[in-house]
């Protein structure tokens, strides 16, 4: 697809003499201002921080291309399909009238951002956060990839069942045009048995080695055809199993490079992806729950210095819960348990229907409590000195069952048990039903949107004296953690804390944006309005 929007010039000026343009860069000076903390005898003793760092910024988008593993799934067909019509502004019927395309659902798209306040009126001033720094425009990415079912990409679009028949009806000769999948990497024993009737489109062969070199070619070949700055390389396909961590086999850079040469049968497909991508140089996000970067794959990815992030799309249930837990724990209200009940009918459904691919769905969908509890010791004990595990925790299930009748039209059911004041109890239900795909398709667009930004911010730290720079810029650490807003399982930097906390991630995404131009972090203190 060759992009046809034109692109806008960056609509915001910071004048600082902490933000400096030119023709290539926006370069800004940002000090990160914290707290140490010690402890000793149950006294906390608080010494203030401040660390000054410098971000650069690329400002010219490249020409972005956006690769899925599993595009002729429910997500990746959505995708396609949604980003064609609102290049195209292809509208359509539906029962309650006619239909604009749009971006609904993303945040960058379709959210804004306090940037400060009107110097005339004293109000906020609002502006989209796509506008905060050079973003790549969804309508210009060029779309391609892989799946191992080989229905050209309209006839997928109908097998998915999520657009209306009129979008569909427009749709189908642009989504024609993007031909059929390219052939991918199928291992029946990582996926469910269910869908092997789907797998007529495989790369031939039990050669790990040829079919990582396979994928890099493929990489390699549509950066080339598209003449592609950056290709984002997406997994979207089914969710697969679990692999075994086993040392000498995945645990290193050099143990999984070895593995994927002597086909070792731990090896998933969505690694050798990864693994793809490492080596080619472009960034790797996993949309899914199974453990794609396994230790030997983040370390690869450090070794090369390239980005990756993940895992699992959050979209509906998991989005909720970070929210609702979040509240419930900072009102000084105890959750005693969450119980979570899905049932969905799409294909995604038939597959999670085994119990291997159920189980990583499970673990994803299960940790989102941790962080808020741990940070609530009032309400849940700590583990006692010396014990093993998390201490105090709620109970927590969660059920997913397959109904082929709903299609994609998922149904979360969510019941908070909580304790309350001098020992009432307090139970609230949730029934959401949402349109799985239409819900997760601006989270892929996201995730690609920010990860093409953030291979173009370099960062570096300046000495605390207020002395000139001594080292050089460099790029980001290659997990990108900023990425966690949109991921059930957040995949962050071996040995710091996960943040589940939706309204953490949001911020650390606003203050990260803002701190690259120059303005400091979102301040609800307001202290204006709360003086004379
Ligand atoms: P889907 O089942 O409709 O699509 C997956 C596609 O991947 C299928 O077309 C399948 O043929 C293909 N595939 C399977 N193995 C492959 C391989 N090795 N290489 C290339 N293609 C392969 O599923 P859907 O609904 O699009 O979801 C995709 C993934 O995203 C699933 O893992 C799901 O758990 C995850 N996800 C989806 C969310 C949603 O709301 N739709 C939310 C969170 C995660």
């Amino acid at each position: 697809i060759h992009p046809t929007a034109a692109r806008r010039p960056h609509a915001i000026t910071v004048q600082s003499e902490n933000t400096l343009y030119t023709e290539e860069h926006i370069t800004s000076k940002f000090f990160n201002r914290g707290s140490n903390v010690s402890v000793s005898d149950g006294h906390f003793t608080i010494t203030p921080t401040v660390q000054p760092y410098e971000f650069q910024t690329k400002r010219t988008v490249g020409k972005t291309g956006l690769l899925l593993i599993g595009v002729g799934g429910n997500n990746g067909t959505t995708l396609a399909a949604t980003i064609l019509a609102n290049r195209h502004n292809i509208t359509w019927h539906t029962k309650q009238g006619i239909q604009q395309p749009n971006y609904i659902g993303s945040l960058l798209r379709a959210s804004t951002v306090r940037i400060g306040t009107d110097a005339a009126t004293g109000n906020d001033v609002h502006v989209p956060v796509s506008d905060v720094l050079p973003m790549v425009h969804p309508n210009d990415l060029v779309l391609g990839g892989w799946d191992i079912s080989g229905l050209r990409l309209d006839k997928a679009m109908e097998r998915a069942q999520v657009l209306d028949y009129d979008l569909q009806r427009q749709v189908a000769p642009f989504m024609a045009q993007l031909g059929a999948p390219l052939p991918s990497i199928y291992y029946p024993d990582f996926i469910a048995a269910n869908q092997e009737a789907r797998a007529d489109n495989v790369i031939p062969g039990t050669d790990k080695q040829a079919h990582l070199d396979q994928i890099r070619a493929d990489i390699r070949k549509f950066k080339a055809d598209n003449e592609l700055d950056r290709v984002i390389v997406f997994w979207t396909a089914n969710t697969e199993r679990y692999s075994d961590i086993i040392p000498g086999v995945n645990d290193t850079a050099d143990a999984i490079l070895a593995s994927i040469k002597s086909s070792h049968s731990e090896v998933s497909p969505s690694s050798l992806f990864a693994v793809a991508a490492i080596l080619e140089g472009e960034p790797f996000v996993n949309g899914a729950p199974q453990n794609t970067f396994v230790p030997g794959i983040i370390a690869l990815a450090e070794r090369h210095q390239s980005f990756i992030g993940g895992d699992d799309l959050k979209s509906g249930q998991t989005k909720l819960k970070s929210v609702l837990a979040e509240f419930l724990v900072n009102a000084g209200i105890k959750p005693l348990s969450i119980a979570s009940y899905n049932h969905l009918g799409n294909n995604d459904g038939h597959n999670l229907s085994a119990e291997r691919q159920f189980r990583s769905k499970e673990i994803s969908k299960s940790s989102v409590v941790d962080d808020m509890v741990d940070a609530n010791r009032l309400l849940y004990k700590a583990p006692a000195a010396g014990e093993k595990g998390k201490g105090e925790h709620p109970d927590h299930i969660v059920v997913i069952k397959y109904v082929p009748a709903v299609g994609d039209s998922k149904r979360a059911i969510d019941e908070y048990y909580s304790e309350i004041f001098c020992g009432g109890r307090s139970t609230i239900n949730i029934f959401n039903e949402c349109e799985d795909s239409l819900l997760a398709t601006p989270l892929i667009l996201d995730l690609a949107i920010l990860t093409e930004l953030l291979t173009r911010v370099k960062y570096r730290q300046l000495p605390a004296d207020g002395s000139a720079a001594q080292k050089d810029f460099a790029p980001l650490y290659p997990v990108l953690s900023l990425l966690s807003y949109m991921l059930k399982a957040p995949l962050v930097k071996p040995g710091t804390e996960v943040v589940n906390s939706l309204n953490r991630q949001r911020n650390a995404l606003e203050s990260f944006l803002k701190a690259c131009i120059g303005v400091e972090g979102s301040s609800d203190l307001l202290l204006e309005t709360r003086i004379w």
